[in-house]
């Protein structure tokens, strides 16, 4: 093998990430076993567990939450969770959290991509926050960051003991290993690690990069399909869980906990992804965007963007998302007499949106991969002067999008933008432009 040490290594990681097999299905009981019999049967803490491992319940939701919303996976390991040093506070690096101080701003906001980071920046360390709203200790609202990273995380895993992480490469194949086996999602998949789950990344290229929506509420759930009926959308079978796979290591592992919105640290002399078998309905996942069946119009008129809603975090109010993760796939317009790109509107939902490759059907220019907008809570919006020409006057044969990945996370409050976001260099001047020059047709 030729190439650098981290070039073999990503080589080596993707011939991993490649051979990878899961189960199949969101929400379902899986269970798994990397070695035969390291499951109990019949119980799930039996006096002595198989194969001398610890029994461990992880809870996802309150133990007294209905059946169908909670979610617990019981892991056999073999050191428990509890056997760890102190953490102490550790550098929050690009990482913000809610409750955000700054003041929400209803302009209508833009970002390029993020900088490329340091030699040596891991996915952790290039976590850097746009913005988000709630509270943390709440555990209500959510937060927008990136990353973007050159280096594998080696000798450290990770926990997000403040909400769950919905992973949305756009540049750069990721290897996840977790407590629960490996996870592979390259730019187009996602992956979402629920809350409290230990994991390490690996880079399967020289960089990666990417999005990361940070949800403080409600487990992410399929939406209801109401009329559409029992198939559609994001289908449950094409949620992948990984396979049990452990780490038996007696080496210095740094374990990184986020928690109520700071980074803390402890070092522990084993790795803690060391487990050997689970079951349970509190897992990770991936999932290929590209599997997602687009539904759409095929009369008049573009539905509300929430007909392409992947994942949703309900509220205690029916049909109020804490965050709606919502996806614009290649798909065909065919609407008569239709005005086919997404309307102008303003919005009670705020809605942050990125651009995993092409381009989006609203923006001619200025919304690249990597880069990002946030359209607050009424704040006016829509196509910009050049899609509104354009898609005014054209030609209404059938059309497919192919051309693009978007995506959009859609939540319930307005989302402050923290103040690195706002100094950023990479905060675009004049994005109220793109809606200059919409000219006056009207005559009275
Ligand atoms: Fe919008």
């Amino acid at each position: 093998m030729s190439g650098t040490a981290s070039e073999q290594a990503s080589a080596a990681a993707r011939k991993t990430a490649e051979g990878l097999s899961y189960s199949s299905g969101f929400g379902n009981e899986h269970s798994s076993e990397a070695v035969p019999g390291a499951l109990p049967t019949g119980r799930n803490s039996p006096q002595r567990a198989p194969l001398g491992l610890y029994a461990e319940q992880l809870s996802g939701t309150a133990f007294t939450e209905p059946r169908a919303h909670n979610r617990r996976s019981w892991l056999y390991r073999i050191r428990p969770s509890a056997a760890h040093p102190p953490f102490v506070r550790t550098d929050n690096g690009g990482l913000r959290s809610a409750p955000f101080t700054e003041v929400p701003d209803p302009n209508r906001l833009r970002w390029s991509p993020l900088p490329e980071p340091a030699e040596g920046t891991d996915f952790v360390a290039g976590l850097w926050t746009v913005g988000g709203n709630g509270d943390v200790a709440q555990r209500a609202g959510m937060a927008v960051h990136l990353y973007s990273a050159n280096a594998s995380m080696e000798d450290r895993v990770f926990s997000d003991a403040d909400g769950e992480l919905l992973i949305v490469p756009e540049r750069g194949g990721l290897l996840l290993r977790t407590e629960f086996g490996l996870l592979h999602a390259e730019p187009g998949h996602i992956a979402l690690i629920p809350r409290g789950v230990r994991f390490r990344v690996e880079l399967l290229d020289a960089s990666a990069r990417g999005y990361v929506c940070e949800n403080y509420g409600q487990p992410f759930v399929l939406p209801d399909l109401g009329p559409i009926g029992a198939n559609g959308l994001a289908n449950a079978r094409d949620f992948l869980a990984p396979t049990a796979a452990y780490e038996d290591r007696e080496t210095p592992v740094e374990v990184i906990n986020k928690f109520c919105g700071n980074l803390w640290r402890a070092t522990y002399d084993h790795s803690p992804l060391d487990v050997v078998a689970w079951h349970g309905n509190h897992l990770p996942y991936v999932y290929d965007l590209r599997r997602f069946n687009v539904l759409g119009s095929i009369s008049y008129d573009h539905p509300d963007p929430s007909i392409f809603t992947v994942l949703t975090s309900p509220s205690d109010t029916p049909g109020l998302a804490g965050v709606d993760f919502v996806v614009f796939a290649p798909r065909w317009l065919v609407g008569e007499n239709t005005f086919r790109p997404p309307y102008f509107h303003r919005n009670v939902m705020s809605e942050y949106m990125g651009l995993i490759e092409g381009a989006y059907d609203a923006k001619a220019e200025g919304f690249v991969p990597g880069g990002g907008s946030l359209h607050n809570m009424m704040s006016a919006h829509g196509p910009d002067r050049e899609t509104f020409e354009r898609a005014s006057a054209a030609e209404l044969k059938p059309q497919k999008i192919d051309d693009g990945l978007a995506f959009m996370f859609e939540t319930r409050w307005p989302v402050a933008a923290t103040a690195q976001a706002m100094e950023a260099d990479h905060l675009q001047g004049g994005y109220d432009d793109v809606w200059q020059g919409l000219e006056r047709h009207f005559s009275s």
